[in-house]
């Protein structure tokens, strides 16, 4: 089929490729001419394993970027992939998806027939209805559930294995009103649905299918944040929280999965889409309780961590190293990171910082220049106070002869990844 894209950001990007893939004739359109002409050239604007393979095998080929939104009337449906940020009081910043469907929308007046358009981004409930396709039918001429239908496709990939994720999937939601939409939505994910080994493919309203992926997110953020309560539990019982946690994954009505107890989570989306579906319920009259607790618990485990290290050492004038800056290890992306709750806090009682990370110093260089960078974990804790993991690098685990040279060997541990040795104070959160 001949689908087009608009957006090339870490979802849109990773679509389009594995969509060529798959075997469609993919257009990416992005305003942004480096980001099109990198495509073009075969390199991949993000940095996710496997995308570079694909977007050098397909670019020029079933794969093309530009910046013309013309290109859209040759294909037969679009996704929608924008940036819907938040608002300072946690609603969703729906202005770039407006920009965007409006552009849309203005070059679809001049398509014939048919075309359907799929919100990929995450919008809450009933935005794709009620906010985008109004502008598409005034901006198009064209009439809903006649020359134009409107879909809903949810993406559950995940930063670090965003490729695998979208080509396997553990199921696809495809979210429409009419037949006809439901019918060609189902045929851009036959491809990939029979390649992925026939996953269970959820056809549902567009209402539904933009709410499945709240439901996700928040599940999900909850699910961490309902560990990190019961392993806080076990902290002060003096219990190990991990044997706790281990056992009752073992159940299968709970799962083994995002038990990981620690210092809470992070990223562009669980913190994003949380506030955005706490304050879309509180919109329509509903307090949603547990997703506000699951905020609170998660706001608590940094002042926890910090708590855990002023019982043995003073921040005011420590050097601490903060051994992990990225919100998750396999990415240099610190957005919404615990390193920053952490070091603002460091910071402010004084403390002099030493922050290591395998590839996320940049990023969080540009936000903190202040403050000091090592080039391995071993050179953060030479002459430091104190050391405060936050982020589960797997090479923290191999720490070991590095803390010797500590000015005063204090490990508190964020994560539960450091392995206990003689000679250190070893203090965990959870
Ligand atoms: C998350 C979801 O997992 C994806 O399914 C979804 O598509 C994506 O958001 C999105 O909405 O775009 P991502 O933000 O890449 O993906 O990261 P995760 O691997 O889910 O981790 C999120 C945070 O939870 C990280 O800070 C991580 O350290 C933390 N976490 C995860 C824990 O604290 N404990 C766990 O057991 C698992």
């Amino acid at each position: 089929m001949q689908l087009s894209i608009v957006g090339s950001g870490y979802v849109g990007t990773t679509i389009a490729a594995c969509f060529a893939e798959v075997g469609h004739d993919v257009v990416n359109v992005d305003i942004d001419e480096d980001i099109v002409a990198a495509l073009n050239d075969g390199d991949a604007p993000i940095h996710e394993p496997g995308l570079d393979e694909l977007v050098a095998e397909h670019a020029g080929d079933r794969l093309r970027a530009t910046t013309d939104y013309a290109a859209i009337r040759d294909t037969d449906v679009t996704f929608l992939a924008l940036p819907t940020p938040s608002e300072d009081d946690g609603h969703i910043d729906l202005s770039i998806m407006k920009a965007g469907a409006r552009s849309l929308g203005a070059t679809l007046a001049e398509k014939d027939g048919h075309h359907l358009v799929v919100t990929k981004s995450t919008v809450v409930p009933t935005t794709t209805e009620a906010v985008i396709a109004p502008i598409l039918t005034e901006e198009s001429g064209k009439t809903l559930g006649e020359d134009l239908d409107i879909g809903m496709n949810p993406e559950f990939l995940r930063e670090g294995s965003a490729v695998e994720d979208f080509l396997a999937p553990d199921k696809v939601v495809l979210g429409s009103e009419t037949e006809r939409a439901g019918d060609l939505l189902r045929g851009v994910f036959d491809p990939l649905v029979a390649r992925a080994g026939d996953p269970p493919v959820v056809e549902t309203g567009v209402a539904e299918a933009e709410m499945i992926k709240y439901a996700n997110n928040g599940f999900l953020a909850a699910k961490i944040s309902l560990a990190n309560d019961i392993a806080n539990i076990c902290k002060e019982y003096d219990i190990d929280s991990a044997e706790v946690l281990d056992a009752i994954g073992l159940d299968h009505r709970i799962g083994s999965s995002f038990l990981g107890a620690g210092v809470g989570w992070g990223g562009s989306c669980f913190p994003k889409d949380v506030a955005a579906i706490i304050a879309a319920a509180r919109d329509v009259g509903y307090d949603p309780a547990m997703l506000q607790a699951a905020v609170e618990v998660n706001d608590r485990q940094p002042v926890r961590l910090l708590g855990r290290l002023r019982e043995h050492v003073d921040p005011d004038g420590a050097r601490v190293a903060v051994l992990g800056l990225a919100f998750k290890p396999g990415t240099d992306d610190i957005r919404n990171s615990r390193a920053i709750p952490l070091v603002d806090a460091l910071l402010d009682a004084g403390a002099e910082v030493v922050g290591y990370d395998p590839v996320a110093t940049e990023n969080f260089r540009e936000r903190y220049p202040g403050i000091e960078y090592a080039d391995s974990a071993d050179a953060a804790l030479d002459g430091a106070d104190a050391a405060l993991v936050v982020t589960d690098w797997p090479e923290f685990a191999d720490l070991g002869s590095e803390f010797d040279g500590m000015a005063t060997p204090v490990v508190v541990d964020g994560r539960r990844i450091v392995t206990r040795r003689d000679g250190i104070v070893y203090e965990s959160l959870v």
